[in-house]
């Protein structure tokens, strides 16, 4: 680096830690007026009334203080809505923000084993974190063997296993005796990603109270429809959420999310709505694309994994030229031949479907 009359002039992006420098940045494409199906958003925005409530307590806010540090009434909204003591919960800008903060707590200059193929940006953070990551690949149908994950876990000494179920972007849950059996033989904690747990038949919040090593992370971006709020959650036992305290920086959720979020939970029944449309539209969806000669994976998600049987980047163009964004991932390993389509509302799945059809019957 050299310093000439008080400038540096060499190339500042050679400091940055080589693992870093390895990773790609997290982009995506969101062209106006395309049909959203990549991101596994809700379908549907909150009733104007419900915002236009949230939007009144912003306003009689103050702006120029900080929030609460911990979002305590973020924190006591979720543990009424889980039945869990607010003791128990640290709430997070998104559920990446949760990722990150285990793995710094855990891990950093550690391991984290993680089944393969999973959500992406959870190696991401975990590297960020300053963690070393191992895949364990899944199995047949993307199915998780708990003693290949622990046989990995206790080669690589693991300070963390992180585990999604239902898992993104193959859309299966894990069954509850394999998840549970990943619990008892881990040689450090367990992140269990559960943020499609509502559109999933079991959900394993209950590892918490007799697992002092388990975290469930959740978020408010799935069936509830908040991804544009960034809030997630960490459940998990008090002490251990202490501890987290030390990692999550204070003042996280601003002003309007803190707001936000208990007004979203004390309205939650429309969410159960939204899962029930999304789980009918799920099925549709699937029939639909299995009638087109497609092989659509099992899921318990809001997204389907489907491989279209013909390259799948020459279908995403397709479809990307026809106005409808699904994701191609193709480039993960295990998912050569998938795209992964968000369930969205009936019209955008119309949309969708027709767009498919098309790209079929014209070759592209
Ligand atoms: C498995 C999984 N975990 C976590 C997240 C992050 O969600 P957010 O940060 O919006 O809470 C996602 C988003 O797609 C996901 O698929």
């Amino acid at each position: 680096m050299k310093t000439a009359g008080g400038t540096r002039t060499a190339d500042a992006a050679a400091l940055v830690r080589p693992e870093i420098r390895a990773m790609r940045a997290y982009r995506l494409a969101q062209p106006q007026g395309a049909v959203r199906l990549h991101q596994n958003e809700a379908p549907d925005d909150w009733p104007e009334e419900v915002k236009r409530a949230i939007v009144e307590r912003v306003l009689a806010a103050p702006w120029h203080r900080y929030p609460s540090a911990r979002a305590d009434a973020v924190c006591e909204a979720v543990g009424q809505m889980q039945q869990t003591p607010s003791s128990m919960i640290a709430a997070t800008a998104g559920s990446n923000e949760a990722l990150w903060a285990a793995c710094s707590a855990f891990a950093a200059r550690g391991t984290v084993v993680m089944s393969a193929p999973t959500y992406s940006m959870a190696r991401t953070l975990a590297i960020a974190s300053g963690a070393r990551v191992v895949d364990s690949p899944l199995g047949d149908g993307f199915g998780l063997n708990p003693d290949v994950l622990l046989r990995a876990a206790h080669a690589q000494r693991a300070e963390l296993i992180y585990l999604a179920s239902p898992n993104n972007p193959t859309g299966n849950a894990f069954p509850s005796e394999a998840i549970r059996a990943v619990v008892e033989g881990s040689p450090g904690a367990v992140v269990l990603d559960e943020a499609y747990w509502e559109f999933a038949s079991a959900s394993h919040l209950d590892l918490v109270s007799r697992f002092s090593h388990v975290l469930v992370v959740r978020t408010f971006s799935k069936a509830m429809g908040g991804a544009g709020l960034r809030v997630g959650w960490i459940t998990a036992q008090a002490a251990l959420v202490a501890e987290l305290h030390k990692v999550i920086p204070p003042y996280s959720l601003n002003v309007f999310a803190q707001i936000a979020i208990p007004v979203l939970v004390a309205r939650r029944e429309m969410a159960g709505a939204r899962v029930q449309a999304i789980v009918s539209e799920r099925g549709r969806v699937a029939r639909a694309l299995e009638a087109l000669g497609m092989r659509v994976y099992p899921s318990e998600t809001n997204f389907l994994l489907f491989s279209p049987g013909r390259p799948p980047a020459e279908v995403w163009q397709g479809l990307a030229d026809r106005g409808v964004l699904v994701r191609d991932v193709s480039r993960v390993a295990g998912l050569e031949a998938c795209l992964r389509v968000s369930i969205g509302s009936v019209a955008d799945n119309g949309r969708f479907l027709a767009a498919i059809g098309s790209v079929v019957a014209e070759g592209r």
